[in-house]
């Protein structure tokens, strides 16, 4: 028994070894030489080869989503491979489902680049740039949350759709030596194109981390985007927006859409909080609640005691929906807020007959 225990321990390390050495002979040793890459059937570009496709696109100057950093645990950075990428890799298959298999979808972060290669990428992220942004402020919307208000270089501007996001790069530091990119939905009106606002909560990552510990008024930040499919789109009937913490964000940046366009609709906002100290931007709601046609902020709190004396909601987003929500109602709904809220809340949307088509959400 011994000696099979022996034998298996000892055949893992050599594996594990071997791995290494590969992995560090393919980064260092391995030399591709200079590849074609074909993107959108255009004239091919010729690259240094041995990146990523990830690191190479950007490179480019052409960025695609990447909130892990290239970690392969976001799934954000699919992009079409057409030729030249080898067999799917076992870190990409949880992110891809069966017909993107079949369509030849990858993740750009995990695909390196060996040989000539051919992809597909949507034409709108050549629109994504990348700028270095100065910070302007930094204000403590709640212990948790940070409100960062970025400036754009002198003369550039960026446009972008109320809902969508940015990504920045948070340097090495500290017990940090890597840099990363991470995605944060835009708070502010999408008529500033001199100025991009975040909310950032902090939760203990790099990206999180070097804003609440390290960033300061002044800082020069790399910046790029915009990026996303969850933005207001014109419609009728009742627009619904519903949220938690810095899920606030994006239904801030609708918000200013809605007013600077004298959008003519009823709004209503459900968003929840814990206790009246994570409620935030409430004089910016009590600003829309004059400014818009039809609107009314609607906070609901879940952990409220006596002494707090809140006099609105108590209990979770989804009692709200059941309370204000009529059946069948003419509503298109934008939800943001972790991926269980999203589920519970699409969930009580169902039970309200909404239907799917008209329910845009965006979990992180
Ligand atoms: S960058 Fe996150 S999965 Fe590729």
């Amino acid at each position: 028994m011994q000696t099979i225990l022996l034998t298996v321990v000892v055949v893992s390390v050599i594996s594990a070894i071997l791995a290494l050495i590969l992995t560090f002979a393919d980064k260092y040793i391995a030399d591709y030489g200079e590849v074609n890459l074909v993107i959108n059937g255009e004239e091919p570009l010729i690259v240094e080869g041995g990146d990523s496709l990830l690191t190479t696109l950007r490179q480019q100057k052409i960025f695609i989503p990447s909130a892990c950093g290239g970690k392969a645990t976001c799934g954000y950075c699919k992009v079409k491979v057409l030729s030249g990428a080898g067999p799917i890799l076992a870190t990409e298959l949880p992110f891809l489902s069966k017909e993107e298999q079949a369509e030849n979808t990858r993740l750009s972060c995990q695909v390196k680049l060996k040989q000539d290669m051919t992809i597909e990428i949507p034409e709108e992220l050549f629109n994504v740039r990348e700028y270095d942004v100065t910070v302007e402020s930094i204000v403590d919307v709640t212990d948790k949350i940070k409100r960062v208000r970025f400036k754009l270089p002198e003369g550039e501007t960026i446009k972008f759709k109320p809902g969508q996001y940015v990504q920045i790069m948070a340097p090495a530091y500290e017990g940090n030596d890597e840099e990363v990119y991470r995605a944060y939905s835009i708070a502010s009106s999408a008529l500033d194109h001199n100025h991009i606002e975040l909310f950032i909560g902090f939760a203990g990552g790099i990206g999180t981390t070097y804003v609440h510990k390290y960033l300061k008024v002044g800082d020069i930040v790399k910046l790029n985007g915009p990026y996303g499919d969850f933005y207001y789109q014109d419609g009728e009937g009742e627009v619904l927006l519903v949220g938690a913490g810095t899920g606030m964000a994006p239904l801030l940046s609708i918000l200013y859409h809605l007013r600077d366009n004298k959008v003519e609709r009823k709004v209503r906002m459900l968003f929840g909080a814990r206790t009246p100290d994570d409620l935030f931007a409430l004089e910016e709601m009590k600003m829309f609640e004059e400014e818009l046609h039809d609107f009314k902020f609607m906070p609901t709190l879940s952990r409220v005691t006596e002494e707090m004396n809140w006099q609105g909601d108590t209990g979770r987003v989804n009692n709200s929906i059941e309370k204000y929500v009529e059946k069948g109602e003419n509503l298109t709904a934008y939800l943001c807020g972790s991926p269980v809220m999203i589920e519970s809340i699409k969930e009580s949307l169902a039970e309200k007959d909404i239907p799917e088509d008209h329910i845009h959400y965006d979990a992180f």
